[in-house]
């Protein structure tokens, strides 16, 4: 049974990749189910009803330990492959290091990057040559972004673990990448600024989740990058970030925000 496992399925790009893979797919990859994770079981069966490819709903919280056995004993009783692994269950805040309430400390660390790399390291078993993971990360892996600190800083480190990876599965044929969007126009802006409560208020330009999520199957299904940077524009921020002095791209994004 060849499946594709999604995480953050309940809306944003994680539900978008879902029914681009399904309607839109470049290659006409053919696949028995869906493996579809988030909390709201609801969200995750409406986009079940909306697809043609048979789907499993795993309403689970992936900050939870017990969710990672829960998803282990699928994997074990179904003994799938796994073409297509799709990480995109993720939040942040937009608030000081020291506003950041402890539980959200936790929360963003523990599913940015403890949940993407045990769920990561749980499929890899069942994937084979040809196989893809998609981590997705942000363009604010690439430098230290104050009053988004311990966002980015969770970012920072699926960049780099996602990097190491796709060169240890070298052999395998199996390819990660990490895929980094600017500014996406989905959900995430509700848990990002609760009540409105924000330490941002500049963004330079928003994307659809349509846009990127095109432009990642594209890249995922090439497979030559380990990084995906969708638009011009993004990519060349990118450069920059990595040929300025990293004390003056904060300085730069201070005072966008005001904050200078
Ligand atoms: N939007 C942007 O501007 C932007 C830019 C760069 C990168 N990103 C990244 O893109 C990824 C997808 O975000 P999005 O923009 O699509 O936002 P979104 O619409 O808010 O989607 C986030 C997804 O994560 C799931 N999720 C949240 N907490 C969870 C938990 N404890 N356990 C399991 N699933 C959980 C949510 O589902 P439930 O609430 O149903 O659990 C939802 O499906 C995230 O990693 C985010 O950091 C976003």
């Amino acid at each position: 049974m060849k499946i594709a496992v999604i995480t953050g399925a309940s809306s944003g790009m994680g539900r978008e990749f879902a029914r681009q893979l399904c309607y839109e797919n470049p290659i006409g990859e053919h696949f028995d189910e869906f493996w579809l994770i988030a909390r709201r079981r609801d969200r995750l069966e409406e986009l079940a009803a909306e697809l043609t490819i048979r789907c499993r709903i795993l309403a689970l919280d992936l900050t939870h330990e017990e969710s990672y056995a829960a998803f282990a004993a699928e994997l074990e009783e179904a003994k799938p492959e796994v073409s297509v692994l799709l990480n995109a269950s993720g939040y942040g805040k937009f608030l000081s290091t020291m506003d950041t309430p402890a539980d959200d400390v936790s929360g963003m660390i523990d599913l940015n990057c403890k949940a993407l790399v045990r769920l990561t390291q749980l499929t890899i078993p069942y994937m084979r040559s040809g196989s893809h993971i998609v981590e997705v990360d942000s363009l604010s892996a690439f430098q230290p972004v104050p009053y988004i600190n311990i966002y980015a800083a969770s970012k920072a480190f699926v960049l780099s673990f996602t990097r190491a990876l796709n060169a240890e599965l070298r052999k395998t044929g199996i390819k990660a990448m990490a895929l980094c969007p600017g500014w996406v126009k989905t959900e995430f802006f509700n848990h990002a600024e609760p009540n409105g409560r924000t330490e941002i208020t500049y963004f330079n330009k928003f994307f659809t989740p349509d846009f990127i999520i095109k432009t990642a199957i594209r890249d995922m299904y090439r497979g030559k990058k380990d990084v995906c940077i969708p638009d011009f524009a993004i990519k060349a921020q990118v450069f920059l970030t990595k040929l300025l002095p990293h004390r003056l791209v904060m300085k730069i994004w201070l005072r966008q925000q005001k904050k200078l």
